[in-house]
Formats: C-alpha cells, sequence, structure tokens
C-alpha cells in the first residue's frame, strides 16, 4: 500500500516592501456636482469635513509605512482634482501627461502638467483620451492598460512608444468599473488582484494568461472599492469593507492596512484613486 501523506502546505513567503514616492491632492473642494460614472449622483451631499480627516488618515498611513508624500494645490471648481491617479502616468521618471474624457474634468490636466514641470520633470501631453494611473497600471515589465470607458488605445499606443513598454490593451465592459484601477490592482512587480468580471473574456483570458496567480476578487469586493488598493510589495493600503479580499492577501503573505474612503466613493473613487505614484528613474 503505498503511504498516502497530506501534500506539505505551500510555506507563506514574506513580501519585501519598497519606499514609494507619491502625489496626492487634498480634497478642499471636493463635492459632487455632476454624474461622470455611475457611483456618483448629481448634488449628492457630501461631508467635507470627513472626506478632509478620512484623505489625511490616508496621508498619514503612508507617512506611517515609511513613503514619500508629496501634495499638489487643490483648484478651486475643480471638485474631482483629489483623484491625483488621473493625472498622469510616471514611469523611469517619464510623465505622460492627461488628456481627460469628461469635459469636466479637463481643466485638472493643464494642473497636473504644471506640477511636474515644476518638479524638474519631462512631460509628454497625450494624442488621445487618457486618464493617467487610472487606466495604465504597470506591472513589473508590462503596462496594464484599461479602455472601454474612458482612456482610448490610441493613448495605449502612444503609452508605449514613450515608455518602450510592453502595453497590454485590456478591455472593460462594466460602467462601475469604468478605470481599469477600480477592478485591478498590482501587488508587486508580478502579481496582481482583479475582478474578472469587469472585463471582456478574451481580456480576462489575456490577464490569465499573464498572471495564472493573480488573486482573483469576488464582485462584493470589488464593490467596496477593495481592488482601487495601493501595495508597497508588502502592505496593502486597502478599503476595510473588502474583507474576502483582505482575508485572501494575508494569506499569501501581505499586510492588508485598512482605510477608509467612504466619503469619496461617493465620486466614485478610493485610496488608489487618490494616489499618483511618482517613479523615478
Ligand atoms: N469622479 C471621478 C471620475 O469619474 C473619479 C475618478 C476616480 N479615479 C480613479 N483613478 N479611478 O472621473
Amino acid at each position: 500500500m503505498p503511504l498516502t501523506r497530506p501534500a506539505p502546505a505551500r510555506p507563506t513567503p514574506t513580501r519585501r516592501a519598497r519606499t514609494r514616492r507619491y502625489l496626492l491632492c487634498q480634497p478642499r473642494y471636493f463635492a459632487v456636482e455632476y454624474a461622470i460614472n455611475p457611483w456618483m449622483q448629481e448634488a449628492t451631499e457630501v461631508d467635507p469635513a470627513k472626506a478632509l480627516t478620512q484623505w489625511q488618515c490616508l496621508v498619514d498611513t503612508y507617512r506611517g509605512l515609511g513613503h514619500i508624500v508629496e501634495t499638489i494645490d487643490p483648484v478651486p471648481g475643480l471638485p474631482d482634482m483629489v483623484f491625483a491617479a488621473n493625472g498622469a502616468l510616471v514611469v523611469g521618471g517619464r510623465v505622460l501627461g492627461s488628456r481627460f474624457h469628461a469635459e469636466q474634468r479637463q481643466p485638472e490636466a493643464a494642473a497636473y502638467q504644471a506640477w511636474f514641470k515644476a518638479a524638474g520633470f519631462d512631460v509628454r501631453e497625450p494624442d488621445a483620451v487618457c486618464e493617467g494611473e487610472g487606466d495604465l497600471v504597470p506591472v513589473g515589465p508590462f503596462l496594464l492598460a484599461g479602455t472601454g470607458f474612458r482612456t482610448t488605445p490610441a493613448a495605449h499606443q502612444q503609452a508605449q512608444e514613450y515608455f518602450g513598454m510592453p502595453t497590454v490593451t485590456l478591455r472593460l465592459t462594466d460602467p462601475y468599473f469604468y478605470h481599469l484601477d477600480t477592478a485591478l490592482f498590482a501587488l508587486d512587480d508580478d502579481t496582481i488582484a482583479y475582478y474578472p468580471g469587469a472585463f471582456t473574456a478574451g481580456s480576462r483570458d489575456v490577464l490569465r494568461r499573464l498572471f495564472p496567480d493573480a488573486v482573483i476578487a469576488t464582485r462584493d469586493d470589488a464593490m467596496a472599492f477593495g481592488l482601487n488598493s495601493v501595495s508597497d510589495g508588502r502592505h496593502v493600503v486597502i478599503a476595510p469593507r473588502a474583507t474576502g479580499l483582505i482575508a485572501q492577501l494575508a494569506d499569501r503573505g501581505y499586510i492588508p492596512v485598512p482605510v477608509d474612503l467612504s466619503e469619496l466613493h461617493k465620486a466614485g473613487g478610493g485610496a488608489k484613486c487618490c494616489t499618483q505614484e511618482v517613479r523615478s528613474a
């Protein structure tokens, strides 16, 4: 009789953090005044003091984890400017600026480009609608690029040429997940977490082939903004209501760090939307 032994449990790996540089924008003029995604309802009441406190907690969390946080001055009349991720994509010290889909957000592009120029970066103007890290997510050598609602495939092409990174177009289908960063995030240079239901069948196949070990999130966790998370390779700043995903990440050796941004969810954004990563050369 062959001896049957239980399969050895896979040891939980120790994850390594890398210090990051982030650009954020205080929600001083935050409001929900127009509706450009299904989370937004015109004239929704927001609690400005609560939005500021929650955002400050995000900043303090990053600093507590040892990251560098810089801020851009918010501009009156631009209530979505708090979502700094949409202002650009920065890789290797090169900046691709943004061109916003919604007219209401278009003036943000110049404000973000001016910040990067003043900080000494070269900024490339986008040729087509391009909403920065909202739809362009670097993972190791690849640039994952969302389209369907905002950023166009023409911008993916431009990003590939500008950064010289293999750029993988992914089609989003569910309007609740209108930006790639609401449905997927990079845990480190090799791994992602995502919600397959946000993508077309072909794009799901692409993700499965590229990241067979990905963390697969449920719709509930995605709707709780669990995939709008920010990882430094070890700590994952995540929405506290994404409880299933929090447990999955802990099982994989990551350290979930819950930060509640419920006031900002009213505009369709969470932690990652508020956070532009400045990846230096
Ligand atoms: N109200 C904003 C919009 O619809 C939210 C942007 C959220 N940002 C993000 N990176 N997903 O454009």
